[in-house]
């Protein structure tokens, strides 16, 4: 866990220092435009502050260790429990309307997560969103884990002006997978379970995978290539982004790729799924507000 930042005198809240999108840089801070983005993966659930306007991280980025088995119940506390040491730093004021966006590794559909690959089964059929903003007292939005992190690289990162049928993975502990079309997100996507060999993709694909059948990179490169050529085969993509844990190696196996469908390596990388989960966050803050004021959701 990391110190309390800095204040910045302009704002009264957490100073902004940094270089790249995802990261941490200066700029002017509107309130209006920070939410919480929190990340939940298998060993830790990471979170912080965003600008949604440029995607930064405002003050510290902290995590919490994943409970051990990560049933609803306790993931909705720490959760809780971020969020607080999140909003320490800042004015009651400020801090206390900030909106939270969660990124989940399950297929979610209004607010409830309907899958548990690598999760507790007690995920299946969870209210996620209505049992975080019963923990945490404020706007909450739940988002399938790719499809957030996804969001993220298509605003910020290696998806930025790409139009067409782009497809993030993300390689970690299963595979997950966002689609976009003209930016605009299909989501829940569930292609790591696309099933080859009679096996979930995932199963052999995953950076897990490699770890757990202890193969080099090269070998996993190849299993890794089955499945993109799969998905070229079945969708056509202008564009693969390779995000997740897997992604900060890509120079291991890159080389070893052989889709003729250009590949870009996430640009967000660990903070894909900070950030997201901040523009989910702030999408439902927005439609909350307008459906507040007694106008027509967009
Ligand atoms: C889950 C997806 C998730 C992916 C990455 C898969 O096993 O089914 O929902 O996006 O892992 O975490």
């Amino acid at each position: 866990m990391t110190d309390r930042p800095a204040t910045d005198t302009r704002t009264g809240g957490p100073a902004v220092v940094g270089t790249k999108p995802g990261d941490r840089q200066p700029a002017d801070v509107r309130h209006s435009d920070l939410a919480i983005g929190i990340d939940f993966g298998g060993s830790g659930i990471k979170g912080a502050v965003v600008d949604i306007r440029t995607g930064q991280l405002v003050g510290d980025r902290l995590r919490i260790a994943t409970p051990q088995p990560s049933v609803p119940r306790d993931v909705v506390a720490v959760t809780d429990e971020l969020v607080r040491r999140l909003v320490a730093p800042w004015d009651p004021i400020q801090g206390d309307v900030f909106p939270v966006g969660v990124g989940l590794p399950a297929a979610i559909r209004d607010g409830v997560t309907l899958t548990a690959a690598n999760i507790d089964p007690a995920w299946i059929g969870f209210a996620a969103e209505r049992e975080l903003e019963l923990a945490t007292h404020r706007i909450v939005a739940v988002g399938n884990d790719a499809d957030v992190a996804g969001l993220a690289e298509i605003r910020f990162g290696a998806g930025r002006y790409q139009r067409g049928l782009v497809m993030v993975l993300t390689i970690g502990t299963g595979i997950g997978t966002a689609l976009f079309i003209d930016g605009r997100l299909v989501p829940n996507t569930e292609l790591g379970h696309l099933e080859i060999r009679g096996h979930d993709a995932e199963e052999r694909a995953a950076e897990s995978a490699r770890e757990r059948l202890g193969l080099g990179w090269r070998e996993w490169a190849a299993g890794f290539d089955e499945f993109l050529h799969e998905l070229e085969r079945l969708f056509w993509p202008d564009l693969f982004i390779l995000g997740g844990g897997a992604s900060k190696r890509a120079d291991n196996y890159l080389s070893y790729l052989t889709v003729k469908t250009p590949i870009a390596i996430a640009i967000l990388r660990n903070n894909a799924g900070i950030v997201g989960g901040a523009l989910i966050a702030h999408e439902r803050r927005v439609r909350a507000t307008v459906a507040a004021a007694g106008e027509p959701v967009p």
